[in-house]
């Protein structure tokens, strides 16, 4: 059972909790002295002190260093020093732990607290001209939605992490750490680590059906750095790209940062309408496509729309980014086949993440590039954060390697199957013929709609003061909403849970 509260506990596995809030610790303030000027050392170093401590860069609970420590960093006598520090502690800047060292006071002068009660340390921010860019204006302000981030029933994205196997993983990573090669530590390839590269790309092709080579596959911090480089890549601004609709927000507000103009285009019980696509804006430079189970709708793209979309792409040297993120779990048949293994002319750019599989702060993914593509890719990657950090590929290198990831996708599958079956019955019985469950073929979240006269919106925010976390589906639309309903996870509640989750949901509903 995971519990959520500050610091994620997860009780059977007692060693991932951290307990206390740690504060950072054995770093000097700056104590600019002056040794021309008439003060005396231990003033300026006291005021350099509270003057830290007012302009809050050291804060409440904060170690400071020794005396001993310091007044070798300074380079003078420690006398000095433990008389500023006497000062302080007098008059309850700092205060002493036993045995623990000195501490800027958690309780603190009333100089502080009136700075705390409103006065900026910076007021001259306030009234200044700020110009940022307009770009930067393009994506909506960072919100945190009730519906997201939080823990608890139906949430998006959340998964079975109490059956992930942390002790093989802890291993693992362990066994990393403890045998560090001087070749991890330094500047590495930007496409990443070329072994874990290989396993990937032999994972794709054997399960995915994606036609790869190692020296294609860029190893990148999740789809959305990957969506973020295939913009900078492929782009510029004012180019169209079409997005489904509805469809995935992020995916539009890499686009959209990008300076691109977005055409949605709709999504019927085929995937993306081709056809419509065309008449709206056949000159578009790319389309964003999750083909194996549309988010949030869940259809799989049908093999006709899936040729078409190709045809479209070849013949005006348009761009497919395929996002392949959640196909490892399919209930009712066995996995699609990518598109891009259809293509035939180089023209999909394929991502595939970990989030879905494993957890998401490990932010890891993988972008797979036409041959052609991979310099003008590496080049640009170079330009952004240079290369992946090293650790966790090789961990999950070894994982995918020694077997556990394959173990783990089988066992997950036939658990996310239950919690899916437990879900889809549950909102039958509680609800009859009067909701649809749309997608729930694949995927750890189905999508349920809501009849004509009801809002997707308010019964969310109802249902968020109830602990139940319903994302609203018109909030995927780009225009108009056509239908109302919810995007319900089921990968993190139980079977047991189940049942009283959809119970409540039909009491919020029916109060609406
Ligand atoms: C449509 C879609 N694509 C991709 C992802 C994964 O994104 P990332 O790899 O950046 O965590 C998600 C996660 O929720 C998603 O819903």
């Amino acid at each position: 059972m995971v519990e959520r509260n500050d610091h994620l506990r997860l009780n059977r596995y007692d060693h991932y909790i951290l307990r206390m809030r740690r504060v950072a610790s054995g770093f000097s303030p700056i104590v600019a002295l002056n040794r021309r000027s008439g003060k005396p050392l231990h003033k300026q170093v006291y005021e350099a002190f509270c003057a830290a401590i007012v302009g809050r860069n050291l804060r409440p609970g904060q170690r400071v260093p020794s005396s001993r420590f310091l007044a070798t960093e300074l380079k003078i006598s420690r006398i000095p020093v433990l008389t500023a520090y006497s000062q302080l502690l007098a008059e309850g800047y700092f205060e002493t732990r036993p045995g623990s060292g000195t501490f800027v006071s958690s309780s603190l002068p009333d100089q502080w607290i009136s700075l705390e009660r409103g006065q900026s340390a910076s007021p001259q921010v306030r009234s200044a001209r700020r110009v940022l860019s307009k770009r930067s204006a393009v994506v909506p302000s960072f919100r945190p939605l009730p519906w997201i981030n939080r823990w608890g029933a139906f949430i998006v994205g959340q998964l079975a992490f109490e059956h992930f196997p942390f002790q093989i993983w802890a291993s693992l990573v362990n066994r990393h750490v403890r045998n560090v090669r001087v070749n991890s530590l330094h500047y590495s390839d930007p496409m990443g680590s070329e072994t874990f590269r290989s396993a990937i790309a032999q994972y794709l092709r054997t399960a995915r059906a994606v036609s790869c080579e190692a020296s294609q596959i860029m190893i990148v911090s999740g789809t959305q750095q990957a969506l973020e480089l295939a913009a900078r890549v492929l782009l510029d601004p004012g180019d169209k790209v079409w997005i489904e609709e509805p469809g995935y927000r992020l995916a539009r507000n890499a686009f959209a940062l990008a300076g691109c103009r977005l055409i949605p285009v709709p999504v019927d019980a085929e995937g993306l309408d081709v056809a419509a696509g065309i008449k709206q804006c056949r000159g578009a430079r790319a389309a964003f496509v999750t083909p194996s189970h549309q988010f949030p709708l869940g259809v799989t793209m049908s093999a006709s729309r899936r040729l078409q979309l190709l045809d479209w792409a070849h013949r005006s040297a348009s761009w497919i980014i395929e996002d392949d993120y959640d196909n490892e779990y399919r209930y009712e048949s066995m996995p699609i086949s990518s598109l891009q293994g259809l293509d035939r002319h180089s023209r999909v750019i394929y991502l595939g993440t970990f989030s879905k599989t494993l957890f998401p702060s490990l932010r890891l993914g993988y972008a797979v590039i036409p041959t052609d593509l991979v310099q003008r890719f590496l080049a640009v990657r170079n330009a952004m954060d240079v290369y992946p950090p090293h650790l966790y590929q090789a961990v999950l290198e070894d994982f995918i390697g020694e077997g556990h990831f394959a173990r783990h996708i089988r066992r997950t599958r036939l658990l996310y199957s239950e919690r899916r079956n437990v879900l889809v019955e549950a909102i039958s019985k509680e609800f009859g013929a009067g909701i649809d469950v749309l997608g729930a073929d694949a995927g750890v979240h189905l999508v349920a709609t809501l009849p004509k006269g009801l809002f997707d919106r308010p019964i969310s925010d109802a249902a968020a003061h109830q602990n139940l976390w319903l994302w609203p589906l018109s909030t995927c639309y780009l225009g108009r909403a056509s239908q109302q309903g919810f995007i319900l996870g089921f990968g993190s509640t139980t079977p047991r849970q189940m049942p009283d989750a959809v119970r409540r949901l039909r009491h919020i509903i029916e109060s609406q």
